[in-house]
């Protein structure tokens, strides 16, 4: 079982949050998408009221194990400190005799931000010597950070073993009751859709998901490898042609078990994807051999927004075309408003999902959006998290204060 935040006692004690603070930032370092860093505002607000001395820890980019300044958290320690109104003072680094003094010096209700775990190579591997350094630094650990808690990294699995007190942050809490509320015992019909660019990297969230779901409606590039799969030439599109067969056999899957496919019946076709040029809409069976599919058709997004509307759960991740670039944004922009308009229980994951819906102006009319991509990914293929699992197993033998 996993413990929140709120049945842990840490009045006066070093508390080491870790966070996925990885937002983009653009050339100038400045973040373009603070969301991240809001959705964890209730567990660190909460910590701060509660007396916590305060350790927050995140990674941000892939910088390797080496010392990036673009991938510093200065930028992100600068907006929590705006956003929580406090001061947030930034650590030279995450481990070490200098930061365990900072820590150590910390008075309750003050914030301490480490930098990027990841110029620790240690952190991806897992290092136990790292990982005790982390530890080292803290009396009580709490995990909000649900968008890596799919990586078995130092700081989602190793510090929690290690400290005697730990649990789950309020984030965490909101994806795993979302998430549960969907796949334990949805409401039907339940809808799954999928898209974005690969099906290899949906497969095993697709093979799960077709044992639960109502309908699966499949859109995005990785359609693609379906229509060829049907025997349609897709011209200069992206695909997996190695994937043909993978998905001829899911298509039987899904005809043995009666669960409903919804695949594109036409699409928006252009020579190249440019902001702009000149696009048509055509049948699946009349693509041209020189052009390239980067959106539903009308009659595709019609026939996905009927599912949509009969639905009473629905899971979406992954956008239907190359909704970033206009005018290729519209299947998108129409499924979002589909899903925002439902009344289903609507669940969204995935950062391009998620600022797609956004772009859609749906934000407030879906149920939940996941900070998580990769994460959420990985819930989708029916497995557990190891970041979940650290936790269980922290608040079962280890839990008490
Ligand atoms: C994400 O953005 O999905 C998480 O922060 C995980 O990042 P990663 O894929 O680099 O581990």
């Amino acid at each position: 079982m996993i413990r929140f935040i709120d049945e842990l006692e840490f009045n006066g004690k070093r508390l080491f949050l870790r966070v996925d603070f990885n937002v983009p930032l653009d050339e100038k370092l400045e973040i373009t998408d603070d969301n991240r860093i809001r959705a964890a505002l209730p567990t660190i607000t909460y910590a701060l009221d509660k007396g916590a001395r305060l350790i927050v820890a995140s990674h941000l980019g892939r910088p390797k194990g080496k010392r990036v300044p673009e991938f510093s958290l200065a930028p992100v320690a600068r907006r929590l400190s705006l956003l929580v109104g406090r001061q947030v003072t930034m650590a030279p680094d995450c481990v070490g005799p200098e930061v365990e003094q900072m820590a150590d010096g910390l008075e309750p209700g003050q914030v301490l931000m480490l930098e990027n775990l990841r110029f620790h190579r240690e952190e991806t591997d897992n290092d136990p010597q790292f990982a005790s350094a982390l530890s080292v630094l803290c009396d009580v650990y709490v995990n909000d950070a649900f968008a890596v808690s799919h990586r078995a990294h130092a700081s989602v699995v190793g510090v929690p073993e290690r400290v005697d007190a730990c649990g789950a942050g309020f984030l965490m809490k909101n994806e795993i009751t979302y998430f549960e509320k969907a796949m334990k015992e949805p409401e039907r019909p339940f809808l799954a859709i999928l898209g974005g660019a690969k099906v290899s990297s949906k497969l095993g969230a697709i093979e799960n998901i077709l044992r639960r779901v109502d309908g699966l409606v499949i859109g995005g590039a990785m359609a693609n490898t379906f229509l060829l799969a049907m025997g349609y030439s897709v011209g200069r599109s992206m695909l997996e042609e190695d994937l043909v067969d993978t998905a001829k056999e899911i298509m039987k899957r899904a005809e043995a078990s009666g669960t409903g496919l919804y695949l594109p019946v036409d699409a928006v076709v252009a020579e190249s994807l440019r902001p702009g040029v000149s696009c048509r809409e055509v049948s699946v069976d009349e693509i041209p051999e020189d052009a390239m599919i980067l959106d539903i058709g009308p009659r595709t997004t019609d026939i996905f927004v009927q599912e949509i509307k009969k639905a009473r759960t629905i899971v979406w991740n992954g956008p239907m075309g190359a909704f970033e670039t206009e005018p290729f944004d519209k299947g998108t922009v129409e499924i979002a408003r589909a899903v925002g308009s439902s009344g289903a229980l609507s669940i969204i994951g995935g950062g391009d999902t998620g600022a797609a819906v956004k772009k859609a102006g749906e934000s407030d009319n879906v149920s939940y959006i996941s900070t998580g991509g990769g994460a959420f990914l990985t819930l989708l293929e029916g497995k557990e998290l190891p970041g979940f699992k650290a936790l269980e197993k922290c608040g079962g033998s280890q839990g008490g204060n």
